[in-house]
């Protein structure tokens, strides 16, 4: 692919652009953006192109797309196949519903994602995004139990710090204090077990710990009272968190001593994030539910979809039973056409396959920056790894709140951005960088990212210093 420098790309005008800039602060609402910090000296960024790895802002200026626009564009971007498979499916058949009607993309989509899926996972339920997958899977937890006699079973358990999505039942998974206090209270029976974040934990701690807490808090709760427990495989707020060896074997016979659901949310890990279809597969264990969308469809239109065992489907599966939950475009075949050629791709370009044979070089690409003091961690699978920022290395003595917020916000979201490198500047937990490159990069890419965070990193360092 050629490859084109920062400056040369599509330049726009700058009546263009402050055009676009000035609506865009006239009327779109950004998602969890300060809309204040924006003003003629401090742009919104505005993406408008993108091929492969890389994206153009409306200056033309290139970045790489270190993060695959929010865990998305696994398959990279500006795949002109997955239009042409919108276009023919639009021409065949621009819309019907799943609502009480199937079609054949909705039909094909379900039965190949079924095939990909660990253990009996076989019963697809779409959706249109990560938070409605999620709260389809709560409902359903529910709804199984009540069906079985356990109605008083509704409690959810997650995480402390993890991020399941933002309607009100996701809401209430989500481990996140400052994203749920402003719209409390939340949905009855959310509670929250440490995270597997070992960085700090003292030497002699057992490697199954984290796990036992989450035993100690269904007893707590009173096993009667849970429904399921929701986890990601590698747990993204908090930076790229992965599990002890051995703890999702130990919460699979957690939740089976008490009867509870075990549900994997994969809205980012699964599609090939951690070199497998599905995170459970890397981890090797067996959930009863999965949540997926984001990478999907690539990402190149909104899809989502929780997919539940023989067992979770069984109950809506006879008789007049039926599941009480739906909305209107779950399952559009639009969007399913996409989803089945990105699979296509997957399996062409075998990119899971892909990343499990770059990802070594991707991890040490990190590991050598761990020379420049700043660094106090490095952490995470497949292509999806964060960098934990400490002010100092020998007592991991973290960022407080008012330090985090001048580094990150204040330095380096803005000059990783301004060097040509979208990642993630992240303070849900401790600072963090996080990366999360599109599926198809290599080494020529790593170096590219390396060189930036280096450059960047020794910056911060010296500022941090300086303070
Ligand atoms: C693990 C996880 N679950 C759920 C969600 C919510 O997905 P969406 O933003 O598509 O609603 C996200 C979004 O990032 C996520 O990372």
């Amino acid at each position: 692919m050629a490859v084109s420098t920062p400056q040369d790309v599509h330049p726009q005008t700058d009546d263009a652009g402050s055009n676009l800039q000035e609506m865009a602060r006239k009327h779109l609402w950004m998602h969890f953006s300060r809309m204040g910090g924006y003003d003629d000296q401090h742009e919104i960024p505005i993406i408008a192109r993108a091929e492969g790895p890389y994206v153009y802002d409306d200056h033309g200026k290139r970045y790489l797309d270190g993060l695959s626009a929010l865990f998305c564009c696994n398959a990279g971007h500006g795949r002109t196949e997955y239009g042409e498979a919108a276009a023919a499916q639009i021409k065949e058949l621009d819309f019907y519903t799943n609502w009480s009607y199937a079609h054949p993309r909705a039909i094909e989509l379900a039965e190949r994602v079924a095939e990909l899926t660990p253990g009996d996972l076989n019963h697809v339920f779409f959706t249109n995004s990560g938070s409605e997958a999620v709260e389809a899977a709560i409902k359903v937890a529910r709804n199984w139990h009540r069906v079985h006699g356990r109605g008083q079973r509704h409690k959810i358990i997650s995480r402390e710090v993890a991020y399941h999505g933002t309607t009100m039942g996701a809401l209430t998974a989500t481990g996140i204090t400052p994203l749920k206090v402003p719209f409390e209270p939340s949905m009855p029976g959310g509670s929250h077990v440490p995270n597997t974040n070992h960085l700090r934990w003292p030497a002699d701690r057992d490697n199954l710990w984290a796990a036992e807490r989450l035993r100690d808090r269904i007893e707590f709760e009173g096993p009667d009272t849970v429904a399921a427990v929701i986890l990601e495989p590698l747990q993204n707020a908090g930076g790229c968190i992965p599990p002890q060896e051995g703890y999702f074997q130990r919460v699979r016979e957690i939740c089976d001593e008490f009867g509870v659901l075990l549900i994997s949310d994969e809205v980012i890990c699964s599609w090939g994030r951690l070199g497998h279809y599905f995170g459970a597969q890397r981890y090797e264990f067996q959930p009863d539910i999965i949540t997926t969308a984001k990478a999907l469809t690539g990402a190149y239109i909104p899809m989502g979809a929780m997919i539940a065992s023989e067992e979770v489907y069984e109950p809506f599966s006879t008789g007049s039973a039926s599941f009480a939950h739906g909305s209107t475009f779950g399952g559009h075949p639009v969007a399913a056409a996409v989803a089945l050629r990105n699979l296509d791709v997957f399996a062409e370009e075998d990119l899971c396959g892909h990343v499990r044979e770059h990802e070594g070089r991707f991890r040490q690409m990190l590991e050598d920056l761990r020379d420049i003091p700043i660094v106090g961690d490095v952490r995470g699978a497949g292509y999806f790894h964060a960098i934990e920022l400490v002010k100092d290395r020998d007592s991991l003595e973290g960022f407080d709140h008012d330090e985090s917020e001048w580094l990150l916000r204040g330095f380096l979201s803005g000059e990783l951005y301004r060097r040509g490198l979208i990642c993630r500047a992240d303070d849900r937990g401790d600072p963090v960088i996080q990366l999360a490159p599109p599926l198809t990069c290599g080494p020529e890419q790593f170096e590219e990212i390396g060189t930036v965070l280096r450059d960047v990193l020794e910056e911060a360092w010296e500022k941090v210093q300086a303070e």
